[in-house]
């Protein structure tokens, strides 16, 4: 029997699955200075976590489509420049967001999101420089092979109900979609990414929306995984297919 047991990595903070949060597992502890680039999406009211983002303009943040989707935008704040989870230093507000429009937020049938991509945009323009910074839109397609950071205060292991106090990193290799599909028995579109190390690696609960990052550039927005670390791929938004979408809404162009 084909079980697919999917976690989309945002945290819904309805009642009951706060225990849910899962961030990087197999992570390396990581200095914001590092990731400056590196954004939480938390919940203003009870500051928990509901994801990442990642700074792609002063005034923008590209985050997964499923973190935002059907949200009170006001209750949400944007997180820059921090290390520890608990930090509200430096908050901003969202002013508006825009949600890829092939976006239905619905689980297709066979169990994952589609175009899971959104754009934030920030009431007022960050300070960019060492804590807080943009990284660029990829200029190529990502390969197999090719090396990323992701990161993100989600859990640490799973099962488990552990949270991230500070930021995590790791290391991951792009894979074949159509190998990736094997594995997952996921049919991963072109407009989704691939990434895995290898077993005890990988993304979880509360690292959705957030960055992996290759050579300065977002090749990828965490979107799913199969929970967390067990041996198989996490898929991720594959940005580069989303240039043109990015760059129409935000007027960022690619150097
Ligand atoms: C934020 O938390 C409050 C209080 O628990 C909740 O009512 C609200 O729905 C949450 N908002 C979001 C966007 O998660």
């Amino acid at each position: 029997m084909n079980y697919k047991i999917v976690f989309f990595l945002c945290l819904q903070l309805s009642a009951g699955i706060l225990g849910k949060k899962k961030r990087i597992v197999g992570g390396d502890n990581v200095h914001i200075r590092q990731i400056p680039y590196q954004v939480a999406l938390k919940n203003y009211t009870t500051n928990q976590l509901i994801g990442g983002g990642t700074i792609i303009s002063a005034s923008h943040v590209l985050t997964a489509a499923h973190c935002i989707y059907n949200k009170f935008l006001s209750d949400i704040r944007i997180y820059s420049g921090i290390n520890s989870i608990l930090s509200r230093k430096y908050e901003s507000r969202i002013i508006h967001v825009h949600i890829y429009e092939g976006f239905t937020g619905k689980e297709e049938d066979y169990g994952s999101y589609i175009h899971d991509i959104a754009v934030i945009f920030l009431d007022e323009p960050l300070e960019l420089g060492t804590f807080r910074n943009k990284v660029n839109l990829p200029r190529r397609p990502a390969y197999v092979g090719q090396k990323g950071v992701v990161s993100g205060w989600g859990f640490t292991s799973y099962p488990s109900n552990a949270l991230s106090a500070t930021l995590q990193k790791a290391t991951m290799e792009v894979i074949d979609s159509d190998l990736c599909s094997d594995l997952l028995v996921i049919n991963i579109l072109d407009t989704q990414l691939c990434a895995f190390k290898r077993r005890g690696i990988g993304a979880c609960r509360g690292d959705s929306g957030g960055p992996l990052i290759s050579n300065g550039e977002i090749i990828g927005i965490a979107s799913f995984v199969v929970p967390c670390a067990t041996g198989v791929p996490d898929v991720y938004t594959r940005v580069y297919e989303y240039n043109s979408f990015i760059m129409q809404v935000t007027g960022i162009t690619i150097d």
